[in-house]
């Protein structure tokens, strides 16, 4: 795997969405780079959804360049979801209703606290591509969304801690947790970060209602996540995989 812990930082007031800045500044990016943004004025969700934006909250993005294959592309969301999953178990010193919500999300007393955005660009006549990892964490306001649209409610990590969080040290320890889980899979591969997701995930055989890419839902119980990232649910004899969608808990 790259090394993307040794990255550089630019930071910027105001962006439409640090996605966007991340492939308009491509050309200048030679080495792991982070772009974060005080502000997103157009702030992109997964499924072409909008992510709205609080004061005080993280958003940002990092780039870098992977001669990995695009089906395992996911692999660096589930990366990112646990270092983010780890750095906020570490700022808070009591046990908290934390989890990772495939593909992506991190949810925490039942209410979504951060989402993760994968885009991948591929460079002229070669195999490598710049994987954009953009990520937004719900530090210090929780937007007030349509749960109907969105399908999720929200949460923000200064109501349940009680006291603002500043950005910049957020940053500095989720850095330092991303260097951790980097040296920690260095011998075992980039495979080896699904072991990692299962153990912050549902527990195997937990009820879940999934919605697929099609908008179709279905219940059945959680069996693992496959090789490529697929949820696998089982639904009486057979197991379905799904690539593309979003879960829900059984009400
Ligand atoms: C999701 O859960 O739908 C993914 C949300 C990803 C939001 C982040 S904020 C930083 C980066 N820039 C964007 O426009 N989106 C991602």
């Amino acid at each position: 795997m790259e090394e993307i812990s040794a990255s550089k930082t630019i930071f910027l007031s105001t962006v439409d969405s640090t996605n966007e800045e991340a492939k308009r500044r491509i050309n200048e990016i030679v080495s792991p780079t982070w772009i974060i943004a005080d502000k997103q004025v157009e702030g992109k969700g997964r499924h072409g959804k909008t992510w709205f934006d609080g004061k005080g909250n993280f958003t940002g993005s990092l780039v870098f360049l992977t001669s990995s294959v695009p089906s395992k592309f996911f692999l660096y969301g589930f990366f990112i979801g646990i270092a983010l999953y780890d750095t906020i178990k570490h700022m808070c010193n009591e046990p908290l209703d934390l989890f990772l919500k495939w593909p992506n999300d991190i949810i925490l007393n039942n209410r979504k606290l951060s989402g993760i955005l994968i885009e991948s660009q591929k460079i002229l006549n070669s195999n490598k591509f710049f994987l954009i990892l953009g990520i937004g964490v719900n530090l210090n306001s929780a937007p007030q969304l349509e749960e109907k649209q969105s399908g999720y409610d929200t949460i923000c990590l200064a109501d349940v801690l009680g006291h603002q969080i500043e950005e910049k040290k957020f940053f500095e320890f989720f850095k330092i947790e991303i260097a951790k889980l980097e040296r920690a899979i260095e011998i075992e591969g980039l495979e080896k970060i699904v072991d990692y997701w299962l153990k912050r995930t549902y527990e195997i055989g937990d009820r879940l209602e999934i919605k697929n890419y099609k908008g179709e839902r279905f219940t059945g119980c959680f069996t693992g996540i496959d090789q490529d990232g697929g949820i696998l649910i089982s639904t009486g004899n057979t197991t379905k995989r799904i690539y593309s969608g979003d879960v829900f808990f059984e009400s």
